[in-house]
Parts: C-alpha cells; sequence; structure tokens
C-alpha cells in the first residue's frame, strides 16, 4: 500500500479525510453564561449519585461489568422489559453509532426524517454511506409517504423530535410503522418529558428501536449512559459490536443510583415541564410562533419590534443573546430551521432573565 504523497490522510480509508465531524453545542468553561444550548438539565443530578460512585473507586482497579448486566436488569425492570431487550452504551450516542455498524454501511441503507438529530448524518457517513432526507412539512407532522417511498434498511427518528420539540403519539408511530419496512429507530432522548414513550410499541413491532438516555432527564450528560430497547435479536446483534467494555464503572454505579432515585427524577421533569409552560406562554405573548413542545427545549420563531421574522432576525437576536451572555442554538444551514431559535429550558430565574434580554433586543432593533 502506498500513498501518493505519504501523509497520513493517504493512507486513510478514502472517505474519511473527506468526513465532517459532529459540531456540538458549545460548552464554555469562562464565567457566568446563561446556557440554553445542549438540552442540559439545569438542576443537579440525584444526590444518591455522588455517593454510589464514590463506593465504586476502591474498585477501579478491576474491569466493570461487560455487559452493564446491573444496569441492563434495573432497567429491564423499570421499562417491564426483559433484560435480554436492554443493552446500555457510552452515552445513546454509543447505540446509535452500533445501530449503523449493524444495518448501515452497503450504500444507501440509512433514511433520516428532517430535521433531526444532526448526529446521524455524520455516523453513517462514517460507514461509507450518505443518509438520505425525508423532510417535514412545515406542520412538522410524520412524512409518512415520504418515508414509505425511501424504503429503507434503517429509518432514525427523532421523537419529540429535535431541533423543533415536536411530539408524535404511538398512534402516529404505529402508522408509520405498519408503512416503512426496515428497522425503526426511535431516538427518545427527551421522551421523559413528553405524554408517551414508543416502548410500548416494541411488543408488537420486532423492527423497532427505541433508544434513550441519562443526559437530559436525570442530569448525567457528563457521566454518558444511553440504552436501547428492542427485540433480543436486535440487542443480540448490537452486543456482537459493541466495545467489550463500552460503559465504565463509575458510570454504571452512577446511573443505577439515578434510577432507582425516582420521586428525584419526577420532581425534576415536572419543574422542568412547568417551566416550559409558563415560558411557551411568554413567547406567546410576544407573538411569536413556537412549535408544541414535549420536550425540554422549544423551537422558536423570533419576531423582532417591526414584526419581522426571518433567518436574519433569529440570526440577530442569536447573536444579541450571545452579547449577553446567554448560549441558544441557531441551525441557519436550512430554510425549515433558519428562522427558529432553538432555546433549552433552564432554571425559571434563567428564563425570566432570558426574557429581558429578548426584550432588550427588541427595543434596540
Ligand atoms: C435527539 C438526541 N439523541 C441523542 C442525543 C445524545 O445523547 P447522549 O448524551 O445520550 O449521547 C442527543 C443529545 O443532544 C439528542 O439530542
Amino acid at each position: 500500500m502506498s500513498a501518493a504523497d505519504g501523509s497520513p490522510a493517504g493512507y486513510a480509508r478514502p472517505h474519511i479525510p473527506r468526513l465532517h465531524p459532529y459540531v456540538p453545542g458549545e460548552q464554555p468553561t469562562d464565567g457566568n453564561w446563561i446556557k440554553l444550548n445542549t438540552n442540559e438539565l439545569p438542576y443537579p443530578c440525584s444526590r444518591d449519585v455522588g455517593p454510589a460512585i464514590a463506593a465504586e473507586v476502591e474498585r477501579l482497579p478491576l474491569y466493570p461489568s461487560p455487559r452493564s448486566m446491573p444496569l441492563r436488569r434495573a432497567l429491564a425492570e423499570h421499562h417491564g422489559v426483559d433484560p435480554e431487550q436492554v443493552i446500555v452504551g457510552n452515552g445513546s450516542d454509543d447505540i446509535l453509532n452500533l445501530l449503523t455498524r449493524v444495518f448501515c454501511g452497503d450504500g444507501g441503507d440509512a433514511v433520516m426524517a428532517f430535521p433531526g438529530y444532526s448526529l446521524y448524518p455524520v455516523i453513517t457517513a462514517i460507514r461509507g454511506e450518505e443518509i438520505r432526507r425525508v423532510r417535514f412539512g412545515d406542520d412538522m407532522r410524520l412524512p409518512v409517504d415520504g418515508l414509505t417511498a425511501a424504503d429503507p434498511r434503517i429509518l432514525f427518528l427523532t421523537t419529540p423530535n429535535a431541533p423543533t420539540g415536536v411530539g408524535f403519539g404511538n398512534d402516529e408511530i404505529a402508522r408509520l410503522l405498519d408503512a416503512v419496512p426496515g428497522m425503526a429507530v426511535a431516538d427518545e432522548a427527551y421522551a421523559d418529558f413528553a405524554e408517551s414513550t414508543a416502548a410500548d410499541l416494541l411488543a408488537r413491532y420486532p423492527r423497532l428501536v427505541v433508544t434513550r438516555t441519562f443526559s437530559k432527564s436525570y442530569g448525567l450528560a457528563g457521566l454518558r449512559v444511553g440504552y436501547a430497547l428492542a427485540h433480543p435479536e436486535t440487542i443480540g446483534l448490537l452486543d456482537r459490536v459493541r466495545d467489550s467494555y463500552n460503559v465504565n464503572r463509575l458510570s454504571q454505579a452512577g446511573a443505577l443510583a439515578a434510577l432507582r432515585d425516582q420521586s428525584y427524577f419526577r420532581e425534576t421533569v415536572a419543574r422542568v415541564k412547568a417551566t416550559r409552560a409558563r415560558f411557551s406562554a411568554e413567547l406567546e405573548a410576544r407573538g411569536w410562533f413556537t412549535y408544541p413542545s414535549s420536550a425540554n427545549f422549544v423551537f422558536t420563531r423570533p419576531r423582532d419590534a417591526g414584526g419581522r421574522e426571518g433567518a436574519d432576525v433569529a440570526e440577530s437576536l442569536f447573536r444579541f443573546l450571545h452579547e449577553h451572555r446567554v448560549l441558544v442554538r441557531h441551525f441557519p444551514s436550512d430554510s425549515l430551521t433558519a428562522p427558529f431559535l432553538r432555546v433549552s429550558i433552564g432554571t425559571d430565574a434563567q428564563m425570566t432573565s432570558l426574557l429581558q434580554i429578548i426584550d432588550q433586543w427588541q427595543t434596540t432593533e
């Protein structure tokens, strides 16, 4: 094997140097920011997590449970499924990646409902495959006909959707699964803030994979634990391509402790939902169109003092907020998303500060 110029990239598989890495939301390390850009929980995780992790420190010379068995069993009990229907990963991103290892790479196999989570094109591209996008309409309801026509080997659906926050009921998802062949991934990173879960459809649809995370509703984004619920055969396939010790000892213990503290979990989720309702009402009072959210963020179309909307207006507010040390997310590259900003739900105090800065922006426009 040789590379024309002898450079490492010259020896790489040809598609690798052309890849665009995933661009995560800004994670500032300095000062006082109101951070509403990556949909993290604005509250601490359960108080049981720290001691559970500390108790594992003396066992760090030992490898962790390779299959994260205690956590798998607890998750199975929590969701009312068999432990053989659960796999745990280093964040749900790890699980999504494993899915591409199993189901992508022969070309043209993967389809996503767009807009959706922007990691899917990145992880399918790593397998040398360009994901096909089937676009939502402005109503953001499921584009069932387009997805059926796409005839995928694997479909990636973010539900509730990101960045819109729009939730899909199980009737709607069942209609989709009836129409669209192939594997279907319901990426439920935000389902704890919604009214239903596609996990209830698993018994009816062996092709369904539901991915979940401890990053959002459990306040454990820094710990990196996610999981999937699926048919035992799917779990068996994913286990074949998983790193042997894909979830470290501290993360397994911390996630287990958080899962066991359901009263704190319910309390924090309820707080987020209450703040979401208050913040959405404030946006409505300002006449801003906002998709109804089933997640811990809202997707809203800013309107300036002159009543103007659009990509430039969203960009102007994004910059103004940044100057005032508020981080939100703007997705300017597509006409469906460019006129909007995605705003994570923070504490009531953070949302009040944000609204004050928005009102200031409107008077300076
Ligand atoms: C839709 C969606 N899926 C998955 C993830 C990744 O979650 P995790 O932290 O479990 O890797 C995110 C994170 O932002 C997300 O928005």
